[in-house]
């Protein structure tokens, strides 16, 4: 019966999180790289509801810009005065014969399974999502009588010590049909310690017309941990970041410890993939059989093919790099680099928009900016592409099995042919030819008995 009712879900998302201490509204935080609205948004997304309205503040324009997607319904709250009142705000939107399903913007964790379980209670329900807390400090806390039936949802606040006591506490998640919830909104008061319009007084209002009250005790007390503060936040962080590790030594992947490594995205890891600590992966980054992540890199939007090695203290991001490569210690590669397989990259080597083939190598000291090199090519320490003018940027094109000595300038447009040599120290501001040697002749000059400028003694 629950599977033909039409689904809309609510996400409250309004409140003035002030236990954040932040011009950042709450939902607006980062959780493993994505805000905690989003993480809701997308499950919410999995039940395929017809519908998902967002409860904001009018105050909270960011937060309206940051997610503005065709199938969010945005509804204002202008005061937040309460969880009952955010609710209330969605009501003439919500068609009387739908079932809603309320969540939270500040609990971020909140899984499909759990979801799909609250939904299989009987829709002509209230359904309340609980867990049984740890710590229960600040939540509501679940009152059942002795038969075990829900009676009703204490606010900490309204708590005596006898309440606080109990373990078992609302989630903030519940669910139950649009016609129920418009009979009993209206009928909720601010008589309490905040001041509020409490979304948890439809328990005892439930009761009292005798509509039976279910409840889903999730044992996974952290899907449903909210956020209040910053140090929640950094608590779930380190916990959703444990997580995905156990994922990746489940799948082959060897960690030289779990705990110092930080995964804001998508990391696909084949086996015997090894990370040393403390590296940060953010957005998509796909690793090959084999690879070695050595400590403190920062790998961003990244493809690493079988077998390469990429060295202590490397930053690359919007790179493909081939097979057997070795990049690093110390280097830098940026958005439009492509290193096809067996190049190497060394130390103090920046690349942008640079394609490498393969067996090729920069090994030290370089720039490669807009520039197309061919197979084993060799550019010498202290190379640099001077691809920009003061106002456009300009190719280099370096063929295949050149040789760049070192601390040479190429002054771009500009083509290396194939197999050329470039003398060391040369600038090159015009093409040299293939199979040539192309080299600055220019003879040092001495002056005997040079002497250095002193400190005049005082
Ligand atoms: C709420 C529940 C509490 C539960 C806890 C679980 C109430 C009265 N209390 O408490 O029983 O244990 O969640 O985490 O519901 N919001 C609005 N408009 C408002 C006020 C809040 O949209 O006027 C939104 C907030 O942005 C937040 C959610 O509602 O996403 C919950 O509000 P919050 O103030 O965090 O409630 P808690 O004190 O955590
Ligand atoms: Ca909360």
């Amino acid at each position: 019966m629950g599977l033909s009712l039409p689904l809309h879900v609510v996400i409250l998302a309004a409140g003035r999180g002030v236990r954040m201490r932040s011009s950042l509204p709450k939902p607006l935080h980062r959780l493993a790289g994505k805000t905690l609205l989003d993480w809701v948004i997308s499950t919410a997304r999995q039940l395929d509801p017809q519908k998902i309205h967002l409860i904001y503040r009018c105050e909270d324009e960011a937060l309206h810009q940051a997610c503005d997607a065709p199938d969010i319904h945005w509804v204002y709250q202008r005061e937040a005065l309460g969880t009952g009142h955010a609710l209330a705000q969605a009501l003439p939107h919500l068609p009387d014969e739908a079932r809603i399903l309320v969540l939270s913007g500040d609990t971020p964790l909140i899984s499909i399974n759990t979801l799909k379980t609250l939904l299989d209670t009987s829709p002509d329900s209230l359904s309340l999502l609980t867990t049984i807390a740890d710590d229960p400090t600040g939540l509501g806390r679940i009152l059942r009588n002795a038969e075990q039936e829900i009676m009703g949802i204490i606010e900490e606040k309204d708590a005596d010590p006898e309440t606080r006591a109990i373990r078992e506490i609302y989630t903030g998640i519940c669910v139950s049909l649009a016609s129920h919830f418009k009979r009993w909104l209206p009928q909720i008061k601010t008589n309490n310690a905040q001041k509020e319009y409490y979304l948890t007084d439809i328990v005892r209002l439930a009761r009292e017309e005798q509509t039976p009250i279910e409840a889903y005790i999730t044992p996974d007390s952290k899907e449903v941990q909210g956020i209040n503060s910053r140090a929640q936040l950094a608590d779930l962080e380190r916990y959703v970041q444990r997580q995905q590790a156990n994922v990746l030594l489940e799948q082959g992947a060897s960690l030289a410890d779990p705990q110092r490594i930080d995964i804001r995205g998508n990391l696909t890891v084949q086996p015997d993939v090894y990370i040393d600590i403390n590296t940060l992966f953010e957005g998509e980054v796909s690793l090959g059989e084999s690879c070695y992540i050595g400590p403190h890199c920062v790998l961003k939007n990244v493809t690493i093919g079988d077998h390469s090695h990429i060295l202590a203290h490397t930053m690359i991001e919007g790179a493909i790099i081939g097979a057997h490569c070795t990049v690093g210690p110390f280097a830098r590669l940026r958005p439009g680099t492509q290193l096809h397989d067996h190049c190497k990259i060394g130390n103090f080597v920046e690349t942008k928009n640079a394609q490498l083939d393969t067996h090729s190598k920069a090994n030290h000291l370089t720039y490669l900016g807009d520039v197309r090199i061919g197979k084993e090519v060799n550019i010498g320490a202290g190379t640099i592409t001077c691809n920009y003018d003061g106002a456009l940027k300009h190719q280099t094109l370096i063929e295949d099995g050149a040789f760049i000595g070192s601390g040479t300038e190429l002054v771009a447009p500009i083509t290396i042919g194939a197999h050329a040599t470039i003398g060391a120290g040369t600038t090159l501001r015009e093409n040299a030819p293939p199979n040539a040697l192309t080299l600055t002749i220019g003879t040092p000059k001495s002056i005997p008995n040079w002497r250095r400028p002193t400190k005049k003694e005082e």
